[in-house]
Parts: structure tokens; sequence; C-alpha cells
């Protein structure tokens, strides 16, 4: 197993080009199982979360031609089976998809329960609701999700928690279904916006992605399409903070700004400076940061998948900060880690309090889960001393490149 070795203080600066959206990504994969014709996709990172779909793609009896690196063509007329085991689609979170396609498509699955990172209880209750909505039998027995329907056939849906998974799922399973779906209190996240441009590509009928509402025409099939994912904000979000917690000046290209505005609202709000172009966001890190509050909340407002990279950030801040956790109950692993560097926050139930101190020291740290991971990442570096991190493997579940985008920016880190 291989960790990181980290030396910390210096400022990073410099360019680093966002890879495309992991979650997007694990979304179109399963949906290009919905036709029988060749689908292209362009710009996919080359991440572990997403090579473990793409091997489940393959025991599905689907053909998988790597093209380079980033594309990959897909053509799913051979698939022979709608029963998905393997164990490495347990660890992830977006095998859940697979049941959506599988659905749709065959009108039968059984897929292997998700795992993805232990955040919280993670139900999935919003996924079987909606797939018996459409005149599915879907329920979970003895680890696995299945999912049984004669006809799938359009109907009103209200989510009463808005889920990002669920959303899309039951997008893919409405696209082929008789009449019209209506889903209500949707997730409006960039990536689910993604998935149904992604479907509409290949001649489906969704309209309100990105709104409260998704409304869905059900069609007969769908054709084969050519596509690139859209840029990772998250992965964005990681490096415009890394500018801000290292008091350095990195410009974040290949991203959509607009996407990123809850995340630039609060570094301008703790003393950065942010200017934004068409396709890139420059951060120029305080020196200091400043306290502020933050509650992460769906799509557009600040996302839970930054929450870590931002406490961190805030444990050198000038004053007190809170952060309230309100997706998930579980988010806070990391803390006891970043307290071994010297900081001092406290956990209340879903709430941190931060007391920002000067500096941060070097220690060892272990990795928990992706995003942890980022953020113990970027507090080494801004960190005084030496810093050793185990379990890195779990951060390569996320971040393309990771080491050599920040060797790119003048980090000192090893990876062996
Ligand atoms: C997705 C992302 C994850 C991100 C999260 C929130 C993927 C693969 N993962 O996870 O990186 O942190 O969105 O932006 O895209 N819930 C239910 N019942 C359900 C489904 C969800 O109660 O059936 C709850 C969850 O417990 C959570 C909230 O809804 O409190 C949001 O979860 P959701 O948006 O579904 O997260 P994921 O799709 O698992």
């Amino acid at each position: 197993m291989d960790n990181y070795f980290i030396k910390g203080g210096k400022k990073l600066s410099g360019e680093v080009k966002i890879s495309g959206a992991k979650n997007a990504t694990l979304g179109i994969l399963a949906a290009s199982l919905l036709c029988d014709e060749d689908v292209t996709i362009e710009n996919i990172p080359d991440v572990r979360d997403v090579n473990i779909m793409i091997d489940a793609i393959k025991s599905l009896g689907a053909s998988v031609n790597r093209v380079d690196r980033n594309t990959i063509v897909i053509n799913a007329k051979n698939i022979n089976t709608t029963f998905l085991d393997n164990k490495e689609m347990g660890s992830i979170r977006g095998s859940y998809y697979f049941v959506g396609a599988l659905l749709s498509k065959y009108k039968s699955a059984k897929v292997i329960m998700p795992g993805g990172c232990n955040i919280g209880a993670r139900p999935i209750d919003l996924h079987l609701k909606g797939f018996n909505a459409l005149n599915a039998n879907a329920f979970v027995e003895n680890g696995y999700i299945i999912a049984n329907a004669e006809n799938l056939v359009g109907n009103s849906i209200y989510l009463d928690i808005v889920s990002v998974g669920a959303t899309i799922n039951i997008m893919l399973a409405a696209c082929l279904s008789q009449g019209s779906t209506i889903i209500e209190n949707v997730a409006k996240e960039p990536h689910v916006v993604d998935v149904a441009n992604f479907l509409n590509s290949m001649g489906a009928n969704i309209k309100g992605a990105g709104t409260d509402t998704i409304r869905i025409k059900g069609v007969k099939s769908l054709h084969g399409t050519n596509y690139s994912v859209i840029s990772d904000q998250i992965e964005a979000g990681t490096y415009m903070i890394l500018s801000a917690i290292t008091a350095g000046d990195i410009i974040v290209k290949n991203v959509i700004p607009k996407h990123l505005e809850s995340i630039t609202a609060k570094l301008l709000d703790m003393g950065n400076t942010v200017i934004t172009y068409d396709e890139a966001v420059r951060v120029i890190g305080a020196n200091k940061q400043l306290a502020t509050s933050i509650k992460t909340m769906p799509y557009p407002g600040f996302p839970t998948d930054l929450q870590p990279q931002i406490a961190c950030t805030l444990a050198l801040a000038k004053g007190d900060s809170v952060i309230v956790e309100s997706i998930f109950e579980n988010r806070f692993k990391y803390v006891n880690e970043i307290k071994k560097m010297g900081a001092e926050i406290e956990i209340s139930t879903n709430t941190l309090n931060i007391s920002g101190v000067d500096e941060l020291y070097g220690a060892e740290l272990t990795v928990s889960d992706l995003r942890a991971g980022a953020a113990l990442v970027l507090s080494a570096l801004a960190a005084k001393g030496d810093s050793k991190l185990v379990n890195i493997e779990y951060i390569e579940r996320g971040y393309e490149d990771f080491e050599n985008k920040l060797l790119a920016l003048g980090a000192d880190i090893q990876k062996n």
C-alpha cells in the first residue's frame, strides 16, 4: 500500500486543469447501457470508482473500448445478464445506477448493495420508492437490490429528501417507460443536469433538470451518442481551497464558474481574492484566513463534498468558525486526524466549532474516506513540517492524478 509523504509550508501556485466529473461519469456509464448502439464518452476521469464501473459493464457482456485514458466507447447490444455481484462493485456508491438502467432496458436487475464512503447511513429508500411508483417491484434482500417489472409506467413522484442518487436513478428508470413521469423536489447538482443532457443526446425526452421538477416523457428506444462529461465541481473546489489554505495563487482551468459560486462566495468571505474567467477561476489566497459560518446544502448550496476541505482551512483562520453538516451525519472522521496537527475543533452532533490556530504541524494521518483524504492532504501542505498519510487509496477513488497535479503547483509530495 502506498502512502503520501508531504513537506508542508509552501505557497502553491500555477495552473491546474480539472478532469471530468466522477459523479456525472458514474451515472452516464450506467445510462450508456440503455441503447444497442455505440456510445462514445469523452472526458471521463481515470479514477478508481469509474474504472470499477467500467469493469462491471464488461462483466454484463457489453463491449468496452477504452480509446484513450479519458475516452471510452461502449456498446451494450450483447448484454447477457442483469445480475451484478462483484465485490468491488459493492465498494462504490454509483453501482446503484445499474439498477435504474437495467430495470429500464431489461425490466429486471439484481445488483449488490452499494458501498462508497462511510459517512452516514446512506439509505436507498427513495430509489426504491421511485422504481415502485413506476410499476416495478423493487426491494432489498440479502445484500442485493432487486427490481423487476412487466412494464414500467410513468407516474408523479415526490422526493421528501433531495437526493442526487435517487434523482438520477429514477430518471434512468423512467426514460424508456410508458407515458410521462414528473419527479418533484429533485437534486439540481451539475452532474444531475449532465446525466439528463447525456440521456437527451441519446434521444430521451427529459425536461427541467437543474430545476426542482424534472418531467420525463417515456420514449420507445434510445440511440448512440458522442458526449463529453462536464468538469468536476468538487475537484475544482478542492484546488480553489488549496490555494486559500496555502496562501497560494492557483488558476483552476476547465471549469464552469457558475457551478462554483457557493465556494467562491465563502472564499471571498474568508478574505481571499477570486477572479472569474469564462472557463477558469483564479484564487489568490489571503495570508490569514478569516473565520466564517457554513452550512452544507444541496446544490446550489455549499457542497457536503467540500466540507472537510473548508473545515481544515478554517482551522487556520483568525477567530471562531461554525460548520453545520446537514446532508450526512457521520462526515467528521477527519477531525481527530487534524487535531493531531494542532487544530482546535469540537464536534457537537452535526456541528463543528472551530477555534482558529496560528499553525498546523506535520503528523502521521490516517485517511478515512475520499474527501476527508483530500482535506488532510491540503492540511499537510499548509502545515509546518513533515506528514505521512496512510490509506491514500480512498483519495484515488475520486481525484485523477492528484499528486502529479499537486507537484506541478509546487507541492512537496511523494507517493511510495
Ligand atoms: C451523492 C454523491 C456524493 C455526495 C452526495 C450529496 C455520487 C456517487 N455520490 O451521493 O459524493 O456527497 O450525493 O451531494 O454521486 N437519502 C435518503 N434516502 C435515499 C437516498 C438518500 O434518505 O434513498 C438521504 C441521504 O442519507 C442523505 C441525503 O439524502 O442524507 C442526500 O443523499 P444523496 O444525494 O442521495 O447522496 P448520494 O447519491 O448517496
